[in-house]
C-alpha cells in the first residue's frame, strides 16, 4: 500500500494552509496538527517535504529525528525515511510513512491531505 499521496491527483485532496512561507526557514522544520493527521514539514536547501510525523514501527515520532541529507532517522530506534517520498529506507521499519505534496499559494504553505471518502 502507498502512503505517497503526492501521487494522488488533485481532485483527491483538500489543501490545507499550514504556514507563511517564510515561518520556516532553511534547515528548519515545522511541525503541524490538522484534523487526525500529524505532519513535519522540512525546509532543506530551501525546498519544502511534508511527511507523517509517526514512525511506521512502532508509531513514534520520527520528525524530531536527525537529518542526513534528504533521510530522517528515527530517534528511537534508528530506521530511515526519505522526507521526498515517505519511503523506508532501513529497518527497524518495512513500511512507508505517508509523504504529502505541497504547494504555496500567496506566500502561504499548504499540504495537500487526502479527502475522506
Ligand atoms: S519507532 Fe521508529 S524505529 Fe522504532
Amino acid at each position: 500500500m502507498s502512503f505517497n499521496y503526492q501521487d494522488l491527483d488533485a481532485s483527491e485532496l483538500d489543501f490545507v494552509g499550514v504556514a507563511r512561507e517564510d515561518e520556516i526557514a532553511n534547515g528548519e522544520r515545522l511541525f503541524v496538527e490538522v484534523d487526525e493527521f500529524n505532519i513535519v514539514v522540512f525546509n532543506i536547501a530551501g525546498k519544502l517535504f511534508a511527511i507523517g510525523d509517526v514512525c511506521s514501527h512502532d508509531n513514534g515520532p520520527v520528525g524530531d529525528g536527525e537529518l542526513e541529507d534528504h533521510e530522517v532517522i528515527c530517534p528511537r530506534h534508528g530506521a530511515h525515511f526519505d522526507v521526498r517520498d515517505g519511503k523506508v529506507l532501513s529497518f527497524p521499519a518495512v513500511v512507508d510513512i505517508p509523504a504529502y505534496p505541497i504547494r504555496i499559494i500567496d506566500g502561504q504553505v499548504e499540504v495537500g491531505l487526502p479527502k475522506e471518502t
